[in-house]
């Protein structure tokens, strides 16, 4: 089974619940999901109006789709 979601958020979400913060991934490319590993760097070149699809394993951009 495989499932195409759609995240526009391109950073981590940050929470507190301690002394030392814990970033959730917003993107959802991380390697480690549900944590942030940095891998929303990827997402910086996206350009609005295109739909990407991401390899699960590399993290690299294997589609690029008109958003429509
Ligand atoms: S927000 Fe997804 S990897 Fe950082």
């Amino acid at each position: 089974m495989a499932r195409l979601v759609r995240h526009e958020l391109d950073a981590p979400v940050r929470i507190d619940p301690q002394d030392k913060p814990i970033f959730v991934c917003a993107c959802g490319i991380s390697r480690k999901f549900p944590l942030c590993d940095g891998s929303h760097k990827n997402c910086k070149s996206e350009q609005p109006g295109k739909l990407y699809v991401y390899d699960k394993e590399s993290g690299d951009i294997v589609e690029e789709r008109d958003d429509a």
